[in-house]
């Protein structure tokens, strides 16, 4: 069970809009220490307006999920964060994605496949496998996975670059969790709904607001035996 009394300390990746900048408002009203991560920390208005506003809990980091040479870097930036940032990580949470739209079969481009691939299941489990030894134990790693990588209730061809990506991400979830069972690290894949962000777009059903606050819910309700499992943000578990 997360211990929610005391402020936790929290890596988030693509912070800088949708819902990790969502995340990241979230975790700093309940008091918690954000290291928020993105490709370029330099160009992420909105988080650093937030640095300003929380002195000391707030640190913005450059980290291209899809290139494992910047989670070297990131780790070697984690003792040099002023503060005391740089204490074991309580909440990892992988939220940094990307969807190809309008993919078609028959035109599939290999580059859409392998960028969707590196991004959305490759770099959350090395970023993942990189940070294990600053995971604090009885950690939870938070994997923003989606419905649409559910194989089981796969019933037309849709985003397949996206939909296989985090089939595979799911997979990822599953191994971490037997890899980090026995430092009692919780590890999930969740499904967030269909959130209007620039991925989800401006009809679809929640705000990030909502989806956030509901999925931050779910993480505090965690019991270890949760890990390696799928589950949307009423907490119900989504078929693989
Ligand atoms: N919105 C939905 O309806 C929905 C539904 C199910 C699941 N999800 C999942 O929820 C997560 C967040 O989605 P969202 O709706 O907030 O998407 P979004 O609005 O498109 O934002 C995506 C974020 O990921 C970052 N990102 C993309 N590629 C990256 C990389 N290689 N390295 C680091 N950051 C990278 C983007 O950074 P830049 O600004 O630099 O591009 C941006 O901050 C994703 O994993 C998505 O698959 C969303």
């Amino acid at each position: 069970m997360t211990d929610t009394d005391r402020p936790r300390h929290c890596l988030v990746t693509g912070a800088n809009r949708g819902l990790g900048l969502e995340f990241v408002r979230q975790l700093l009203a309940r008091g918690d220490r954000v290291l928020a991560t993105c490709r370029e920390p330099g160009r992420a208005q909105a988080l650093n307006r937030l640095v300003a506003g929380h002195p000391g809990r707030l640190h913005v980091l450059p980290l291209d999920v899809a290139m494992p040479k910047t989670h070297a870097e990131l780790l070697r930036e984690l003792p040099l964060v002023s503060g005391g940032a740089s204490a074991p990580i309580d909440l990892l949470i992988n939220n940094a994605g990307v969807l190809h739209p309008g993919e078609r079969f028959g035109t599939i481009s290999p580059e859409n496949l392998d960028d969707s691939l590196r991004t959305n299941a490759s770099g959350p489990f090395l970023l993942t496998q990189a940070l294990a030894p600053q995971l604090a134990d009885g950690a939870t790693v938070a994997n923003l996975s989606s419905r649409l990588g559910s194989i089981a209730s796969t019933a037309a061809f849709g985003t397949p670059s996206y939909a296989i990506s985090k089939a595979a991400l799911n997979m990822a979830t599953v191994l971490l969790a037997r890899a980090l069972a026995g430092r009692g690290i919780t590890v999930l894949a969740l499904h967030p709904g269909w959130v209007r962000t620039d991925m989800g777009g401006a009809g679809a059903e929640l705000e990030p607001g909502d989806a956030v606050s509901a999925l931050l819910a779910v993480i505090d309700r965690l019991h270890p035996t949760d890990t390696g499992s799928f589950l949307d943000r009423h907490g119900a578990t989504v078929p693989w």
